[in-house]
């Protein structure tokens, strides 16, 4: 059984969506649940499911970044997924979780990322620009904010009427119906394990 993590600093739909459906696998299990925001939603959730679920300070990402990796490999975990985690990963951690940690992200990348993009912010920026479609974006984490590779993208059409949060609930749509499995694919990829 491969164990993965998801960061999380939010409400934690992405991570609700994503504990219910691997609850079944037999291949692949959430092993741990990190958050740098104490009220976060999803810590709620990690207790529902019953998996383990830390919350380390912001202050201690950039400050003891070996002893996060040391944490993750106490808990045995071989990969690591971002669901609506704001802050940025010390580089430690990317090095060593190289081409084993993703991240979403609301917006068809490269446009519409990079640092101080998230949230509505995100979705207002592309009401604002006029553009004709929007989407999300699954990709690979390096150094730089929402500057990985990309993995897979799904787009939705930006309407005439949409306001950021219509168009949030949309696109918010389409990243539960994506995220998991294309998360899926990706550990099979990896650890050439067999599907389930
Ligand atoms: C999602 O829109 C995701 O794309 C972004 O942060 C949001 C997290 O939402 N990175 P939730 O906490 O999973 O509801």
């Amino acid at each position: 059984m491969h164990k993965f993590a998801i960061f999380g600093s939010g409400s934690g739909s992405n991570a609700l969506n994503i504990l219910n459906h691997f609850q079944k696998s037999n291949q692949f299990q959430v092993g741990l649940v990190i958050t740098n925001r104490k009220g976060a939603g999803i810590l709620q959730h990690a207790a529902h499911f019953q998996v383990p679920s830390l919350h380390i300070p912001s202050n201690e990402f950039k400050e003891r970044p070996r002893h996060i990796v040391s944490t993750l490999r106490d808990h045995q975990i071989d990969f690591i997924v971002l669901a609506g985690f704001l802050l940025k990963i010390p580089d430690e951690v990317v090095e060593a979780f190289d081409g084993k940690m993703v991240n979403i992200h609301p917006s068809l990348l490269p446009a519409f990322g990079g640092s101080g993009m998230y949230g509505d912010k995100v979705h207002e920026a592309v009401l604002k620009s006029g553009v004709s479609e929007s989407g999300i974006t699954i990709h690979f984490v390096n150094e730089h904010y929402d500057e990985g590779k990309t993995i897979f993208q799904a787009k939705v059409e930006v309407r005439k009427d949409d306001t950021a949060q219509s168009l949030r609930e949309r696109i918010q749509k389409l990243e539960h119906q994506w995220f998991p499995l294309i998360l899926e694919k990706i550990m099979i990829k990896i650890f050439k394990a067999g599907a389930h």
